[in-house]
This record gives structure tokens, C-alpha cells and sequence, in this order.
């Protein structure tokens, strides 16, 4: 039997980790999680601020001027995505819902990096289709419906340019994903979609046993 380190992660212990991280929660960020938290239900699928913190370093770690985000809800992700950028560095965010991202809209305005992120509502699989074929992206988060993401994966990887980093959200699905009684559609669309990314030979990628399980991939 493997060892198994358990640490569990409370309120106290993330605020504690947060403040022991560069980029503290400031007014904006704060502010936005708590316009957030009011939508009830939906808020829980805004990352937590420890992710957001791991987002803005290895978007710097890669240097990413170049970066996609597909599922972008009030836009905290994207914020800590785009503070990472360089003035001419650009996020384009794909997401379907206008009120959601409106709320986004309004602090990426206040946080002064609105002119660092383009909004494209519709089908995150259209936007992507529509972006030049090169391999011009540094930085890539996948966070949208979990029955999209091996078509998402299959549009970005060959757009990122080697060294290029490739983030996806929820790969781990509150532990379910190795819970043989649970069959859902959203558990076996993500079931595939890891098997898939981990026999892709053009990356190589680790799954943090950390949040609710994120694939870190790396363009070959
Ligand atoms: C888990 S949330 C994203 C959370 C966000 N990354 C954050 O941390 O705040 C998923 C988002 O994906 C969006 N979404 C769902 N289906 C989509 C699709 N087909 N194309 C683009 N976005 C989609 C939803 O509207 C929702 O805002």
C-alpha cells in the first residue's frame, strides 16, 4: 500500500498559505470574491485564492504573453492570470455567460488590466477554432465544461509553443474519478480526457493531488 500524506486544508491553513505567498488577496480580488459568493451556488466554482496564486507564478515561471483561458465565470482566474502578463501581453477568455463575466468585466477594469483581457462570449470550441494555428500561446487554463475539455485539448496543444505550459482545472472531480460506483457523464468525460492527456507524447505533464486536482502539462 502507498503512502498517503493527508493534509487538510481548513479556512485558517489557506488564509495562513496565502499570506505567506506573493500577490496577497488585495481590495479587488476580495471584493470580487465576495460579489462572487453572492451568486450562492455557482460561486463555488470560482478557484480558490491559493490556486489564483499558483496561476500568476507559473503564468511569470513560463513568462507568458500569450495566454487562453476557456470557462472565465467572474473572472478571478482571469485576473490573476493577467496580472502575471506584460503590458503588451494579452488573455483571451472564453466563457458563454454575459452576466457572469460582466461581473469579471468590472474588475478587470478596476484592478487596471481590462486592456490585458479579451472577452469572447460564445462556445469556448469556436473561439479556439478561430485563433491563429501557430504555436504562439505560453500559458493555456482549461475550466469550462468538463465534457469539452479533450476538444479543447485537442484545439490548444499544438497552439502552444514548446515550454508552453497547459493548465486544466478539476481533473481530480472531488476524488470521484477513482470511485468505480459513481459513472456520470461529467466523471467520464474527465476520465477520458486524462487518460488521453497522459499518452499525449507531445507533453509532459504531472496531476497536482492539490485543489480538486490540476493537470500541468508542458509542450515538448
Ligand atoms: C468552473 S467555471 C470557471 C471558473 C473560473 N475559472 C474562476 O476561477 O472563476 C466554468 C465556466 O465555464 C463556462 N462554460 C460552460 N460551458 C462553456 C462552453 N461551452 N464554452 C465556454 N465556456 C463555457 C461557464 O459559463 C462557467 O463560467
Amino acid at each position: 500500500m502507498t503512502d498517503v500524506r493527508a493534509l487538510t486544508v481548513t479556512a485558517a491553513l489557506q488564509d495562513y498559505a496565502v499570506r505567506h505567498g506573493a500577490w496577497p488577496v488585495d481590495t479587488v480580488l476580495r471584493d470580487l470574491r465576495e460579489e462572487t459568493a453572492a451568486l450562492g451556488r455557482p460561486a463555488g466554482m470560482q478557484v480558490g485564492p491559493d490556486q489564483g496564486q499558483l496561476l500568476t507564478f507559473l503564468a511569470r515561471l513560463v513568462g507568458a504573453r500569450h495566454a487562453v483561458e476557456v470557462g472565465t465565470f467572474t473572472g478571478y482566474s482571469s485576473l490573476c492570470i493577467a496580472r502575471a502578463l506584460p503590458p503588451d501581453g494579452r488573455l483571451v477568455c472564453c466563457d458563454i455567460n454575459d452576466e457572469w463575466t460582466s461581473i469579471g468585466r468590472k474588475a478587470w477594469k478596476r484592478a487596471g488590466l481590462a486592456d490585458r483581457i479579451d472577452l469572447r462570449l460564445g462556445p469556448g470550441l469556436d473561439t479556439l477554432r478561430d485563433l491563429p494555428t501557430g504555436e504562439h500561446l505560453d500559458f493555456v487554463f482549461i475550466d469550462a465544461d468538463k465534457g469539452g475539455y479533450v476538444s479543447y485539448w485537442n484545439e490548444l496543444v499544438p497552439r502552444v509553443r514548446p515550454g508552453g505550459l497547459l493548465l486544466a482545472d478539476n481533473v481530480l472531480w472531488s476524488g470521484t474519478i477513482v470511485d468505480d460506483t459513481v459513472d456520470d457523464a461529467d466523471t467520464q468525460a474527465l476520465r477520458a480526457f486524462n487518460d488521453m492527456a497522459a499518452a499525449d507524447d507531445r507533453v509532459e505533464q504531472v496531476v497536482l493531488t492539490a485543489f480538486d486536482g490540476l493537470l500541468m502539462a508542458r509542450k515538448r
